[in-house]
């Protein structure tokens, strides 16, 4: 009897005692997810609003005609089709604030006009943008849906320190900086400026990315040909790439490998990685730097020139590229790929080749015949532009717009 007793008393105490840490498993799990949760707010975020704004049509992914008659290997076919479909796709991405948004879509129409491949947008823009982004999109012709999807963020920063970088150059400027920590899962990214409009098909440039070699991280264009106007080797009050610096208003970006790499820089004698670095940069440059991100850039690379592949000039053509006479050699011989209408030259007078481009592009609208009711109009505005120096090289802005529209009407 006495045996049977002392039994159950031990069962008891091991029962309570299993009890016990099971509660105690249960408790720390609980935390465990819960800190977890708030290290990923900024996926989750992401995702919510991808979730909500995407308007993914999915039509590339569908079965294309055709494929009747290889009943076989049907199967093995489509997937291996969709997986190639899939790496077709062209990732554009713009930061649009305050009064942009006119000119952002004008730069997206531009992209849609002559890519034959499909396009996805990431548009990231203030609130109260996001609805009229959307309104005026949803509006186009759904001919032009078939060929992209587009997803909108608000503008967000890291939480330690958003209002300094908010602040630094213009409020959303610096968004660019954290497109590989926002866009966590997005391999490769183009970046571009609002004032950008592609005369040339978005795919010829993501091309480039495939040039690269295993230590280029990003692209991008000189800030100039001409050293002797330039503004980074006159000027400049902290390092920056090459002989005249780096433009940023196109930028090619693997974000895979930006989010891998260790980068070196002159804060610390260990490298450091992409996110690690930015706050001690701004921190060390902010009282020596003008143009915003693109002087980080500058000074990042600077410190990382293997990392750097340069394009040349037609990719990223500007003003300064004709405004004392033309000065990009590639663009003499090929013609202008991507406008950059820097400096508020689609909007005013003192450039009017800049402006006659972008208002051709502005009026078109989808579905017109594209030699009729953009090319004609632009070469007759053109025609006024010749007391300019760029006037004179207006031959150039509509060498490769010609051979873009005939690729796509013919
Ligand atoms: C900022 O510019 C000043 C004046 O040119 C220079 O003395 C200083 O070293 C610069 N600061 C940094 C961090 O390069
Ligand atoms: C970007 O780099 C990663 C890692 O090297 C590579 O796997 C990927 O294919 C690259 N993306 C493109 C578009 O080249
Ligand atoms: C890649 O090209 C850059 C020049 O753009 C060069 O400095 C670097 O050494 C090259 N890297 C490799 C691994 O060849």
């Amino acid at each position: 009897m006495k045996q049977k007793c002392k039994m159950r008393c031990y069962l008891h105490a091991f029962l309570l005692c299993m009890l016990f840490t099971f509660f105690s498993l249960l408790y720390v799990f609980s935390q465990l997810a819960s800190t977890l949760e708030d290290r990923d707010e900024w996926d989750l975020r992401e995702q919510g609003v991808a979730d909500k704004s995407s308007h993914d049509k999915g039509h590339f992914l569908r079965k294309r005609p055709g494929s009747t008659g290889l009943r076989h290997h049907g199967e093995e076919l489509d997937r291996e089709r969709s997986v190639k479909v899939v790496d077709e796709w062209s990732h554009l991405a713009v930061v649009a604030c305050g009064p942009r948004q006119e000119e952002t879509l004008t730069m997206l129409k531009s992209a849609l006009l002559f890519s034959k491949k499909p396009l996805h947008f990431y548009i990231f823009a203030e609130d109260e943008l996001h609805d009229s982004f959307r309104s005026a999109m949803d509006s186009w012709p759904q001919m032009v849906h078939m060929k992209f999807k587009f997803t909108i963020f608000p503008i967000t920063f890291p939480k330690e320190n958003a209002k300094e970088w908010k602040k630094l150059f213009k409020p959303c400027a610096s968004q660019r900086l954290f497109l590989p920590l926002i866009l966590k899962n997005v391999d490769s990214l183009l970046y571009v400026d609002t004032d950008i409009l592609f005369l040339q098909p978005v795919e010829d440039i993501w091309a480039l990315l495939s040039h690269f070699n295993s230590s280029h991280l990003a692209a991008m264009a000189p800030e100039h040909e001409e050293p002797r106007i330039g503004w980074y080797n006159r000027f400049a009050r902290h390092p920056f790439y090459g002989r005249t610096g780096v433009n940023s208003g196109v930028m090619l970006m693997n974000m895979t490998r930006l989010r891998e790499n260790f980068f070196k820089n002159d804060m610390t004698a260990v490298p450091l990685r992409w996110e690690e670095m930015l706050m001690p940069l701004l921190q060390k440059y902010k009282l020596n730097i003008t143009w915003g991100d693109q002087d980080l850039l500058n000074i990042i690379f600077h410190h990382n020139p293997e990392s750097l592949y340069v394009f040349p000039c037609q990719w990223n053509y500007r003003p300064d590229h004709c405004i004392y006479g033309s000065n990009c050699q590639q663009a003499e011989q090929e013609g202008v790929f991507i406008l950059h209408g820097n400096r508020g030259v689609f909007h005013d007078d003192k450039q009017p080749v800049f402006r006659a481009v972008y208002e051709a592009i502005q009026k078109y609208q989808f579905g017109e015949n594209m030699e009729k009711s953009l090319l004609q109009p632009l070469e007759t505005s053109l025609q006024t532009t010749t007391h300019t120096y760029c006037g004179r090289s207006s031959h150039l802005f509509t060498k490769r717009l010609k051979q873009s529209i005939m690729s796509v009407q013919h």
